[in-house]
């Protein structure tokens, strides 16, 4: 008899399949939980060096649910989606608290924590303690959507839906965790979403998607939407010591808990703002970030203060561009930071 599905990916994981990632070493709920979390949106050559430095820091759950927000967020700047790092400290926090320190052993458990999903709880329980459970991130929907012939979008609910029940039925009782690492792997490594290798593919002899003679047009992509364009301006106001000045936002909304610049409507608005205060000495050119239901398009205007000295602020905090850059800051005001230091190095 054909071999079955799980049993093809097995024996293609036994062969091909990574086995020395870093989270796979001596791998624990911990430390499985933290590199899904790095992995949602990132890809596995970034994460490494993030991954190892957060293990090294918070070594363990109760270490991270001791640790300040900030530091966290320091240590998250450049992996992006913030939101990702505020839930580990809060989930941290909650399983020290809740669980005695222990992760939950179930799905449904494990999904009442913050930021944890169906397909991470899977994760966390089979990447680390084997235990049957089925996951469905990005790579292994793509998977199983092109071996199952699935035609539409994965965002629809029924087609989401659809493909978790498939993605259960070929789930194996044992070996679950070499199974779904496998997965993932296939998924990164041969069913990429452009030019997939199904010469080499293991289940490529009953592949609805490669029998169709098209197997990059499964599963069908999202509906084009056509996102919205904000703009604002950023004060980045400087001293004659080279300090910048950076406001903490609030834990909601875009960018929340991370150190920004000053921020306004417009340029006019700034402007009107910030009168008197000093010389405006350079507007430079508008650039945009996008987000995941917007674009925004941000003018930063240089700001230096008269003063030599701080000029007294009830928000926000003076910080030499070393000490800024320890903090959690949004992705623009980095980028602007660099492009600040690396103009005043050349002066
Ligand atoms: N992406 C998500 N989880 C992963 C894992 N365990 N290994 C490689 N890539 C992944």
């Amino acid at each position: 008899m054909a071999k079955s599905f799980s049993q093809r990916v097995l024996n293609w994981f036994d062969d091909y399949g990574r086995k020395n990632l870093p989270w796979q070493l001596n791998a624990t709920p911990y430390s499985v939980w933290v590199s899904e979390i790095m992995l949602q949106q990132t890809q596995v050559a970034t994460v490494i060096p993030y991954f190892e430095r957060f293990m090294e820091r918070y070594p363990s759950v109760e270490k991270l649910a001791q640790a300040e927000l900030d530091e966290v967020l320091a240590l998250w700047t450049g992996l992006g989606y913030y939101a990702r790092a505020r839930n580990l400290h809060k989930t941290a926090q909650v399983v020290s608290a809740h669980f005695g320190g222990e992760f939950p052993k179930t799905v449904s458990e494990l999904e009442t924590l913050p930021g944890i999903g169906r397909s991470t709880a899977g994760a966390i329980l089979s990447l680390s303690l084997d235990k049957k459970a089925t996951i469905l991130d990005g790579n292994v929907k793509r998977v199983i959507a092109r071996h199952a012939g699935v035609q539409q979008w994965t965002g629809i609910k029924k087609v989401h839906d659809d493909l978790w029940q498939i993605a259960e039925q070929h789930t194996p009782n044992e070996r679950c965790q070499a199974y779904n690492q496998a997965m993932m792997d296939l998924g990164a490594l041969l069913c990429t979403r452009t030019k997939p290798q199904c010469l080499i593919c293991p289940i490529a002899s009953d592949c609805h998607a490669r029998l169709s003679g098209r197997p990059e047009q499964f599963p069908g992509k999202k509906p084009k939407s056509n996102k919205p364009i904000k703009s604002c301006a950023f004060a980045i106001k400087r001293n004659q010591n080279n300090e910048v000045f950076l406001v903490r936002r609030p834990n909601s909304g875009i960018w929340g808990g991370l150190w920004c610049f000053e921020q306004f409507e417009s340029k006019n608005e700034l402007e009107a703002n910030l009168a008197g205060l000093g010389d405006i000495d350079t507007i430079w050119a508008s650039f945009r970030h996008t987000f995941s239901h917007y674009h925004l398009d941000i003018t930063p205007v240089l700001i230096t203060l008269k003063h030599s000295d701080r000029v007294a602020e009830t928000q926000g905090e003076w910080l030499s561009l070393a000490d800024a850059k320890t903090r959690g800051l949004a992705a623009p005001v980095l980028k602007l930071l660099n492009r600040l230091e690396a103009e005043i190095e050349s002066l």
